[in-house]
């Protein structure tokens, strides 16, 4: 059995929510058109063709949640702002009822005695910056700059722990790359370019908000997976460490001087023809701490296609593996492993698990919901951060992934990774067996 004083009384234990997927109130009080908005309006982009509508309703029920995860025992709040409620049009006019509103929720959890930390931005691109070409056009670092600007200037004062961007490379492989993401583009072209650019704004956020607010503390939250070969055959190992440095490093090592990981992509110089005089330095930056989001292990095998990776996965779905709602497979001893990988930087002072979760149907009987695999998927989760911290990795923090059900993306309604149920007719929270162990844990 894991217990909270094991972690150490600096331990912080959080949730983590986002803009989109909790929100709702997508035009309401000024705000302008995501990529999102317009994205899930298109039939067919949504894979259970639900549309996302109030969501979970946080604009105006943010109160309640925050005090529902303070009951758990929660004292850290991660919550992402929405770039369209702040600057409807990206750039230009600010929404003062957008500032008004994150002020808002901000106060709460001062309040509550809850940590706010921010994310800039959670995947949710104002439309009208889309119709510019997006994270494919250059100008997005001026965009993004203003966009830290104006946010670190707002609420600065009283939040104090920054993430400036959240899994880069979910919305530029799924939304450039894949076609399966807002905004639905695809091809190696505009992935290489988006990814780029979108390095280039995690280190000049980070300049940023280390100039903006004092005393702050600034991460990016990245992506990982542990990827184990399908054989010993060379070249399965091969695909695998491509698979890893796609997957692992491809955005971690530029921010930590290194540049991009062609040693094992040589493929991968094609993403210099993008490059500016002077990228090579501005795509460093000395964070504070790296968020580390675990959620699946991956088999990779060789294959010939696609090109530069030449690596696929072996679908968890014809293994004999523990399986999320969504396919993938639940690998909780990996968690360690990851941890490991990233402490073997030098340069990484500071890690935390930013998002961590898995989703698993749930059995509902009136207001008892049972969700025993998520309980113990976080359980042993859990006991891998613990030995990663036994064995003198830096990792000072656990957030759930994430307080309620809410929108998951591309998935729609279907998939659900919250500690509390939502009814999404009548918005009824109710918390799960699995928010309740945390509460027993923390409380
Ligand atoms: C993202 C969340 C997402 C979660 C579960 C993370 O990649 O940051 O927005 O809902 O994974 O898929």
């Amino acid at each position: 059995m894991i217990k909270r004083k094991d972690f150490g009384a600096d331990f912080k234990w959080g949730v983590t929510i986002s803009a989109f997927q909790n929100e709702g109130a997508a035009d309401t009080d000024g705000k302008g058109p995501s990529i999102w908005d317009d994205f899930t309006k298109e039939p067919g982009n949504v894979k259970d063709g639900s549309v996302p509508g109030d969501t979970s309703d946080f604009y105006h029920r943010y109160a309640e949640d925050i005090e529902l995860a303070l009951s758990m025992g929660f004292r850290v709040f991660r919550f992402s702002l929405s770039w369209s409620r702040i600057l409807p049009d990206g750039v230009g006019k600010v929404n003062m009822k957008g500032i008004r509103f994150y002020n808002n929720v901000i106060d709460a959890c001062i309040k509550n005695g809850m940590e706010p930390w921010v994310t800039i931005y959670h995947w949710d691109l104002p439309q009208p910056l889309e119709e510019k070409g997006g994270w494919t056009n250059r100008e997005i670092i001026s965009w993004f700059s203003t966009y830290t600007d104006v946010c670190t200037r707002a609420f600065g004062d009283r939040v104090k722990y920054w993430i400036v961007m959240n899994e880069p490379m979910s919305f530029t492989g799924l939304g450039y790359f894949m076609g399966y993401h807002a905004p639905g583009r695809k091809g190696i072209g505009n992935f290489l370019r988006a990814a780029h650019h979108a390095t280039l704004c995690m280190a000049q956020g980070g300049r940023i908000v280390r100039a903006n607010v004092e005393n702050c503390l600034v991460g990016v939250a990245l992506s990982c997976s542990y990827v184990k070969p399908v054989s010993r055959f060379f070249m399965h190992r091969r695909a695998a460490k491509r698979m890893e440095g796609l997957l692992n490093r491809f955005f971690l090592e530029p921010l930590l001087g290194m540049g991009y990981p062609t040693d094992v992509m040589p493929a991968l110089n094609v993403i210099r023809t993008f490059f500016e005089p002077g990228d090579e330095e501005r795509l460093a930056f000395d964070f504070d701490f790296i968020g580390v989001q675990y959620y699946f292990r991956i088999v990779a095998q060789f294959s010939l296609n696609p090109p530069v990776l030449f690596a696929t996965e072996v679908p968890a779905g014809i293994r004999p593996v523990t399986m999320n709602e969504m396919g993938m497979e639940v690998y909780p001893k990996g968690m360690s492993r990851i941890l490991d990988f990233f402490a073997s930087y030098p340069q990484i002072r500071n890690l935390i698990v930013t998002e961590s979760g898995v989703c698993f149907p749930d059995f509902v009987r009136g207001d008892n919901i049972n969700d025993a695999p998520r309980r113990k998927y976080h359980e042993k989760t859990l006991k891998q951060v613990l030995k990663a911290k036994k064995k003198g990795v830096p990792v000072s923090g656990y957030f759930a992934w994430t307080l309620v059900d809410n929108f998951e993306w591309s998935d729609g309604y279907t998939p659900k990774f919250g500690l509390v149920h939502v009814d999404f007719k009548t918005q009824k929270r109710t918390i799960k067996s699995s928010g309740k162990w945390f509460r027993d844990l923390l409380t």
